[in-house]
């Protein structure tokens, strides 16, 4: 049992007690989980033996594909035809579709309603049940509409992990990477020399969220160093986004893998990060997530997407990157020729 205090809310991880005594404190008129097929299947009985209230539950069908509006006024109609008023209160079970979506519901039902967040992967324990950042996605963009809005509390249990599918469980280890590379040079060491199968996820749970914790708190709105967070997503996002419809669409995790690769090319090119680091990282990433060349292209259309990255600044293109393994800077304006260099760098086979 561990948990973090943070100035808007706290992260309590692997204490069932904590999330009986969060609920009771508030009073809800109604308590509502929201859940996916698996959730509901793998995670909710867990719910159920540990807090003895009353629930209604809401689900919606799993995917990416559907963190839409639609879903949303599913969402909103339930708790509305379920009696919901002000006082109601969401519990968000499951990985980072549920927690934005979820997220999203709550924060403007009413005027918003408050949220708690139960991760139930990796990905969404780590990262995505962090920081308030909730929305869908919208015309054809990820994450298009949406508001940060603070949940009340976030609940880890790491038992969840048991159930969660290997390719899962290897997209969410992407965040635990970024946040060693970013912030801890020590975990990076660890992590990227681990095998996935042995690792104690209590506490690597545990020092990756105080990472995110630590920068989220700093600046909730996004206006300077949780800039940082975003290393390896500016490609990452591009190769996903542009993937996500084909016949071969890649995890996120996955994408963000090959994004750190090429950004760490980046971090070496605009003269931060040695050689040696930079074959550190490239070899790490490929020998846990293979080597996949057919995504990184076709460069035109990724650096057009790249383009319309919400992160950019008047059509220019602006990364985060590492200063060296364990330090990140962000807003670093990068010529469209280093990009391109980079895609082709992942692209190589070395080694
Ligand atoms: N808000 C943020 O700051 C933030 C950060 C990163 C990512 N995200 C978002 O998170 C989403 C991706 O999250 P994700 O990878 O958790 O995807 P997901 O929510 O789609 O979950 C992955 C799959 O695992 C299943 N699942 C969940 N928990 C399970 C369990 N314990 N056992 C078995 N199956 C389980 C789900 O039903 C789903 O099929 C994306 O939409 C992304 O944009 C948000
Ligand atoms: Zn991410």
């Amino acid at each position: 049992m561990k948990h973090i205090v943070g100035s808007e809310y706290n992260i309590h991880i692997n204490n069932w007690s904590a999330l009986k005594d969060t609920i009771s404190a508030i009073q809800p008129s109604q308590v509502f989980v929201l859940v996916d097929e698996n959730t509901e299947k793998y995670c909710l009985h867990q719910l159920f033996e540990h807090i003895e209230l009353q629930v209604r539950i809401i689900r919606i069908p799993s995917g990416e594909r559907n963190k839409t509006i639609e879903t949303c006024q599913h969402v909103w109609s339930d708790l509305l035809r379920k009696g919901a008023d002000r006082h109601a209160l969401m519990l968000n079970l499951g990985g980072g579709v549920i927690g934005d979506l979820g997220g999203f519901c709550a924060a403007t039902f009413m005027r918003g309603i408050p949220y708690i967040q139960i991760p139930t992967t990796l990905l969404a324990q780590v990262d995505a049940s962090l920081g308030g950042k909730t929305g869908v996605d919208f015309g054809g963009f990820k994450n298009m509409i949406g508001l940060i809005q603070q949940p009340l509390a976030v609940f880890v249990y790491t038992d969840y992990l048991e159930t969660l599918p290997d390719e899962h469980m290897k997209s969410g280890f992407a965040e635990l990477l970024k946040h060693g590379l970013i912030a801890d040079k020590n975990e990076w060491q660890t992590l990227s020399k681990s095998n996935l199968d042995s690792l104690e996820f209590e506490n690597i749970v545990y020092q990756s969220l105080l990472i995110k914790k630590a920068v989220t708190d700093q600046d909730p709105g996004e206006k300077g160093v949780r800039k940082i967070l975003n290393f390896g997503h500016t490609i990452g996002h591009a190769v996903e986004s542009y993937w996500m419809d084909s016949r071969t669409p890649l995890l996120h995790g996955e994408a963000v893998a090959i994004g750190m690769v090429s950004e760490a090319f980046l971090s070496y090119r605009v003269g931060n990060i040695s050689e040696t680091d930079l074959f550190d990282i490239r070899n790490s990433i490929i020998k846990l997530y293979g080597h996949h060349p057919k995504y990184v292209k076709p460069a035109e259309q990724l650096l057009d997407l790249m383009k319309s990255d919400k992160k950019n600044y008047k059509g220019e293109y602006r990364f985060s990157l590492l200063q060296s393994i364990g330090r990140a800077e962000y807003d670093v304006a990068v010529a469209s020729e280093f990009v391109e260099e980079s895609l082709l760098f992942y692209k190589e086979r070395i080694g």
